[in-house]
């Protein structure tokens, strides 16, 4: 009996450690949460692991769609330019001013597209990853456009930056751009269902949606040596 109490004051005395030295650190404010302040190895490797299985258990079931290949990848492409290359780079390109200084600091897709599922790449892009920058695109746009960027994504190993600008070039050809990606999927799906969505769109929409705007050029190469 006496045991069962000594234990159990340990307890109650630790647990009472543990909330004072938490509180301590919240409210003292001595925790550095500057994007250039990196994590601990260890904490980096919990964030990690908890991400990757996540992502594994969330998609598993996913089924991807059997697709027109090339008209899918056009779509996948123009939406990358115009919402995605602002954080991930654009095949065999630096990664813009922005997401250099972005923490943690959004990959490369190359690497996701040899080590996820396409249905682990299209749980991700749908539903984004909390506290990370990585935004979920599920809320604004339909499934179809979401296979297509995964479509584009797996793809990327594949890519130079030559055959990325020719399929830019192309999308917009065929009169596919990231406006022109909405009115193409209607006659799919018939669900285009709310088609204000881009009046509310983020700033980073609106401004790509002048097409090859100066500023990518900006982010992408002259202030590359910034
Ligand atoms: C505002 C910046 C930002 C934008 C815009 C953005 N992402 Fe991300 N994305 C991130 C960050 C940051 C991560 C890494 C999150 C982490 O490691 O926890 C990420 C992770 C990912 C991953 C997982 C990569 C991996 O190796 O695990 C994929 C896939 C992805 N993004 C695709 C996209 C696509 C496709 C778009 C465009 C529709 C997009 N992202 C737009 C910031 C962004």
């Amino acid at each position: 009996m006496r045991i069962l109490k000594t234990v159990l004051a340990t307890l109650v005395i630790s647990l009472g450690v543990v909330i004072a030295t938490a509180s301590g650190i919240i409210y003292s404010g001595v925790y550095n949460v500057a994007a250039t302040s990196e994590h601990w190895p260890i904490t980096r490797w919990v964030l990690n692991k908890t991400v990757h299985r996540s992502i594994e258990r969330q998609a598993a079931g996913i089924e991807p769609p059997a697709r027109d290949a090339e008209q899918q990848l056009l779509v996948g492409a123009a939406n990358f330019e115009a919402m995605c290359s602002d954080c991930h780079a654009p095949p065999r390109q630096r990664p813009s001013v922005a997401a250099r200084g972005l923490y943690p600091k959004p990959p490369g897709l190359t690497h996701a597209a040899h080590e996820k599922s396409a249905s682990e790449i299209f749980w991700v892009i749908k539903h984004g990853i909390k506290a990370s920058g990585m935004p979920a695109w599920g809320p604004t746009h339909s499934d179809d456009e979401i296979w297509a960027m995964t479509a584009f994504v797996t793809q990327l190993p594949d890519l130079s930056a030559a055959d990325y600008q020719h399929m830019l070039a192309s999308a917009q050809a065929h009169g596919i751009g990231h406006d022109h990606a909405h009115d193409s999927d209607a006659h799919e799906h018939g669900a285009q269902a709310q088609p204000d969505t881009h009046d509310n769109a983020e700033p980073p929409e609106t401004r790509h949606d002048d097409g090859d705007t100066p500023h990518d050029h900006a982010a992408h190469d002259t202030h590359a040596h910034g």
